[in-house]
């Protein structure tokens, strides 16, 4: 059924949260016992609060994060994404992850909502380096700020530019793809209700049941993106021939 519903769209955007790298090996955050916010605090250690009064905590945790993006990698789903992107399947990814894995697997019209963990920039004069900084436990700019991760923390504002992209991109599509998310967090998770207000079929794949299952043209549950994503694109490999 997904098969068809990418045949018979003329704009499909796909949608992806953490649930999209775990088959890469990064931890999710919800998922009962594996996910980042089952052992770590996220006020205390990926907000504003915590940049100005946990710095060494928020120093080490990003720093484990940017040390776990770069041990792996993009994922055959991640690949797949990125193919049919160039087969003109799908026209784009609005993504909440900050690993740079849909770049990296070569996909083009990305929304990074969040920001990326491949860069860090300076707190106080907005330096931008690479993230081997914080490997290398370098967590201070040369002018003497705080070098902290390119990313959207709690409290903060989304990046405006991939924010208005996805506005739009959101209410152009015929069919929304939802990939391993919650979709708990807002501002990030009204895309795909938005989607489909605009009149696209929404599909949601996800290990678990979701809030907005009930929007849902189609649920996966319980299956693996990665074997969904690689079933669709052997069924679609096997029509085009
Ligand atoms: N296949 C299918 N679903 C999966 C897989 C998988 N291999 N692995 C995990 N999942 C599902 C989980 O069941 C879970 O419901 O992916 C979902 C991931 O949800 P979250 O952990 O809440 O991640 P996400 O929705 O991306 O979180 C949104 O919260 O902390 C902030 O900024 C952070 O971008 C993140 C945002």
């Amino acid at each position: 059924m997904l098969a068809n519903l990418l045949k018979e769209s003329k704009r499909t955007i796909v949608y992806t949260g953490a649930g999209m790298s775990t088959e890469s090996g990064l931890p999710d955050f919800r998922s009962a016992k594996t996910g980042m916010w089952e052992m770590e605090d996220p006020s205390k250690v990926a907000s504003v609060t915590a940049l100005n009064h946990h710095v060494e905590q928020f120093f080490q945790f990003y720093k484990h994060r940017v040390v776990a993006a770069k041990e792996t990698g993009p994922h055959k789903g991640h690949e797949i994404l990125a193919k049919w992107e160039h087969q003109g399947l799908i026209n784009g990814i609005i993504t909440q992850n900050v690993d740079g894995f849909h770049t990296m697997a070569g996909s083009n019209n990305i929304m990074e909502l969040h920001g990326t963990l491949r860069k860090v920039h300076c707190e106080s004069c907005g330096e931008v380096y690479g993230n081997e900084r914080y490997e290398q436990d370098d967590f201070y700019c040369d002018c003497g700020g705080k070098l902290r991760p390119s990313v959207v923390l709690f409290g903060e504002m989304l990046p405006e530019e991939p924010f208005i992209q996805s506005i739009v991109e959101s209410e152009r599509a015929d069919l929304f793809i939802v990939l391993g998310s919650s979709l708990t967090v807002t501002p990030a998770n009204q895309f795909p209700i938005m989607a489909k207000q605009a009149g696209a079929k929404l599909v949601i794949i996800n290990m678990e049941p979701t809030e907005m299952d009930h929007l849902a043209d189609l649920v996966i549950h319980e299956r693996k993106i990665g074997e969904v994503l690689k079933e669709a694109d052997d069924s679609l490999t096997s029509k085009f021939y």
